[in-house]
Parts: C-alpha cells; sequence; structure tokens
C-alpha cells in the first residue's frame, strides 16, 4: 500500500520508517528541506534506538522517500497520516492544533482519489471532526475519510513499540476507511496484535487516558515515596508489594524526580483543558499535574538538604540530563528545573550526560558539561543522578569517592542500594528518613 506521512518528527519519522518495514511503500515529507537532505543521507534527526540502521535500509530498498514536495507524496496515497507537532498552547494549556490543520488543509489541494486522513498526532477529541468540516469545504466527501490512529511509542524504545505493540487503536467511522487501516496493520496479525477498532472520539480519548492514567501511576507512587521517607518504609518494596497484584500491575510504579518529556507534562494539562471547555472537573489528572509540577522543585530542595542545608559556593556534579535514557530528549526534563533551582541557591554544576549535551548546552547557562562522567565529579561537594542511565548502574565507587570532595550521592532514580553504600551520604527516593 502507498502512504504519505507529513512530519518527520518523533512520531512520523518512526511510523513512516516502520510501515516502510512492513513492506508498504512511504513517502515522509517536512517542510524543512535540511532535514529531508539529512534523512536522503541517512543522517537522523534524533537518536532512537536502531532508527538509522532501519531507515538506510528500507530508503535503498525503495520503500521509503524523504521529500519536502508534498504533491509528489500524495500522488496515489491510499492513507496521509498528520504527525506533525501539537505543542502545548501558550497560557491555556490547550493543544496547539495550527499545525494539523496547515497539514490538513495542504493535503486537501491534492486529494483526487479515495484517500484516509489519519490523525497520529495526539489532537483533543473532536479535532477528527473539525479536519472533516475542513476537508468538506473543499472536496467532494466521497473523496475522503478521517481516521484516528493514536502512537503509544516510548522514546528509546519506539521501534519495537511499533513493531510489537501491546495494541493498535483505529478510530474510523467507515467501513471502507477501517478496510485501509486494517490492511496497513495486517503484518501486526500474524503475531495476534489486538486491532480495536472504535469510533474516531473514542480513538482520540484513548490517547490521552492512556497517557494521563500512566502519568497518574507515577505521581502516586512519587506521593507515596514521600511518605515512606517520614516513617522510614520503602517505595521500592511498597511498589512491588502492590504491584504483584495484577489488578495494580508492576510497571510505571518507580518513584523519581517527576514525569517529562514530549507527552505526559503536554497531555496531561491538554487532557484538563479539554475537560474544562466541556465542565467536566477532572480533579484527578489536575492533581496529577500539580503533584508533577511541585516535584521537580522539590528535588532542589531535598539535593539542597542532602548537602547540609546550603549549597551557596559549593559544586555539584550532575548524572543524566534528559528526561529518560536513551534518548536525547530534553523536553520538560526534570533536570530543566532542578539545575536552574541549584544555579539559584549558589551551586556551581558540572554534568554529563551520554547523549543530550548537545541539546543541554543551548538549554542551560554557567554549566560544565564533560564527556567523561567522572571528570566532572573532581572536588565535587555532591553527585546527583538524575537520570538512569545505564553506564551509572555500575559506577567504580571507590573512584567516585576518591574523586568527590564530600561522599554524598543523591540517586533520584535509585539505582544503588543502600546496603551498597557505605562510606558515603547515601540519599534515594522514598527509601529512608532524611
Ligand atoms: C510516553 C508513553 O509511555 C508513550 O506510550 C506515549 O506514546 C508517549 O509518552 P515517553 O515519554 O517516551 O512515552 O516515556 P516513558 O517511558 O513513558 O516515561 C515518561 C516519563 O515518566 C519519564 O520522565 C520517566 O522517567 C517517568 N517515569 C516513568 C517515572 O518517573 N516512573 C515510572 O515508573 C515510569
Amino acid at each position: 500500500m502507498k502512504i504519505a506521512v507529513i512530519g518527520t518528527g518523533y512520531v512520523g519519522l518512526v511510523s513512516g520508517t516502520c510501515f516502510s518495514e512492513f513492506g508498504h511503500e512511504v513517502t515522509c515529507v517536512d517542510k524543512d528541506p535540511k532535514k529531508i537532505e539529512a534523512l536522503n543521507n541517512d543522517i537522523m534527526p534524533i537518536y532512537e534506538p536502531g532508527l538509522d540502521t532501519l531507515v538506510s535500509k528500507n530508503r535503498t530498498g525503495g520503500r521509503l522517500h524523504f521529500t519536502t514536495d508534498l504533491k509528489d507524496a500524495m500522488r496515489g496515497a491510499e492513507a496521509v497520516f498528520i504527525a506533525v507537532g501539537t505543542p502545548s498552547r501558550r497560557g491555556d494549556g490547550h493543544a496547539d492544533l495550527q499545525y494539523v490543520f496547515a497539514a490538513v488543509d495542504e493535503a486537501a489541494d491534492y486529494i483526487d482519489s479515495y484517500t484516509v486522513v489519519v490523525t497520529k498526532s495526539t489532537v483533543p477529541v473532536g479535532t477528527g471532526a473539525r479536519i472533516r468540516e475542513r476537508l468538506a469545504a473543499k472536496l467532494d466527501e466521497s473523496l475522503f475519510d478521517v481516521a484516528s490512529n493514536p502512537e503509544f511509542l516510548r522514546e528509546g524504545a519506539a521501534i519495537e513499540d511499533f513493531m510489537r505493540p501491546n495494541r493498535v487503536v483505529c478510530g474510523a467511522d467507515s467501513d471502507r476507511a477501517q478496510e485501509v487501516l486494517r490492511e496497513l496493520y495486517r503484518p501486526l496479525y500474524l503475531n495476534e496484535t489486538p486491532v480495536l477498532f472504535t469510533s474516531r472520539e473514542t480513538a482520540e480519548v484513548i490517547k490521552y487516558a492512556a497517557n494521563a492514567f500512566l502519568a497518574t501511576k507515577i505521581s502516586f507512587i512519587n506521593e507515596m515515596a514521600d511518605l515512606c521517607e517520614k516513617v522510614g518504609a520503602d517505595v521500592q518494596q511498597v511498589a512491588r508489594g502492590i504491584g504483584l497484584d495484577s489488578r495494580i500491575g508492576s510497571k510505571f510504579l518507580h518513584a523519581g524526580p517527576g514525569y517529562g518529556g514530549s507527552c505526559f507534562p503536554k497531555d496531561t494539562r491538554a487532557l484538563v483543558s479539554t475537560a474544562d471547555e466541556h465542565q467536566v472537573p477532572m480533579r484527578i489528572v489536575r492533581s496529577v499535574v500539580e503533584v508533577n509540577e511541585e516535584r521537580k522543585r522539590a528535588m532542589a530542595d531535598k539535593i539542597i538538604r542532602a548537602c547540609g542545608g546550603a549549597v551557596d559556593g559549593k559544586k555539584i556534579a550532575i548524572l543524566g540530563l534528559t528526561f529518560k535514557p536513551n534518548t536525547d530528549d530534553m523536553r520538560e526534563s526534570p533536570s530543566l528545573d532542578i539545575i536552574p533551582a541549584l544555579q539559584k541557591a549558589g551551586a556551581s554544576i558540572a554534568a554529563h550526560d551520554p547523549k543530550g549535551m548537545e541539546e543541554a548546552a543551548e538549554m542551560f547557562e554557567n554549566i560544565t558539561l564533560s564527556e567523561d562522567p567522572y571528570d566532572i565529579m573532581a572536588d565535587a561537594d555532591a553527585l546527583v543522578i538524575l537520570t538512569e542511565w545505564n553506564q551509572f548502574r555500575a559506577l567504580d565507587m571507590a573512584r567516585v569517592k576518591s574523586l568527590l570532595k564530600t561522599p554524598t550521592l543523591v540517586d533520584l532514580r535509585n539505582i544503588y542500594a543502600n546496603a551498597d553504600m557505605t562510606g558515603f551520604t547515601y540519599v534515594g527516593v522514598g527509601r529512608a528518613p532524611e
């Protein structure tokens, strides 16, 4: 099947590439000529494990094309995926749909035979209906259908998530559109992936409900961690103790510095904003957002307490800047709140991240970045682990201790055990009374 994907950001690039791996003929379109030129030379705009190999393989195999020419991409395409950004609108947290509508309007000019216009971008419920109206103003209704096919890709594991998903959700009202989507995902039927066909509105809500529920688990366990610290309980054991109940499940119960990334913060805010528009209180998700925002700020205070109550004139070494491992993405990373707060309190910061330093260099002021994780520790008053990269899980602790001025380790991801930290002032999350 021939398809076009508009937007070669994270979602568009991964989805387009994986569809071509399924055997479909895919053309990815982007307005940015530099990005397209780079992709045509197998240079990736983002770091995602395995993506470069898959792009190169399918591009040279003739199934994956990159262009700035939408007309060319749309020729003969049976489906066009809208995968442009939907950032939080400044002020009200609502998803900004200007790029989605611009892409739809442009695509409409090149639809001359039946095409399914599919939203992959996360869009508030009702957007599919608005897209339908826009298209109907320009085109005969027999020429198109509008469907919603949300993605559930985790950065760092996106290829795996696309190729072996827990489920695929297709929101489409007509049989014809459902047939196109069924054909696109046919390779997944072989491994019995559940493919859910729903109305467009239901699919749109599923996407937000999934992200909001996962974010809720995280804020929930983070609040439990706070309680554990006060009463001398261990949040990791609490998470295990509740997670083994299959009604609860053990995933997404890791306490930490708060969730970040391109989805959870933006989508939870957008969901609250959609609910407001429909006069639905959505109290739980609202609290999840508040708990997370406060948590990022509270983490700086936790580090300051571990340093004896003040960091003025002290040097803090930070391992991990990205919002999670295996990505170079800094969007809404807890480091963006924690580091400036420490600097404001008078600390100087030296940091290392395996993939995020290029972006970080643009986002932080007065920060020393080093390619070597041990370099940053020399004469530091404390070492803080902000992101659980595998590289940080087996540090040479004797070397760390000899480098630090004071052997204080604040482990905001709980990757070390209290018992292994003899000789250190060790502070984890939700594990010991401070
Ligand atoms: C998320 C969803 O998982 C994915 O389905 C959706 O399509 C996009 O948003 P992603 O943002 O890539 O994916 O990362 P994810 O692994 O879900 O982690 C999000 C944030 O939650 C990270 O900051 C992570 O550190 C944090 N997190 C996750 C926790 O603090 N504790 C956990 O137990 C799990």
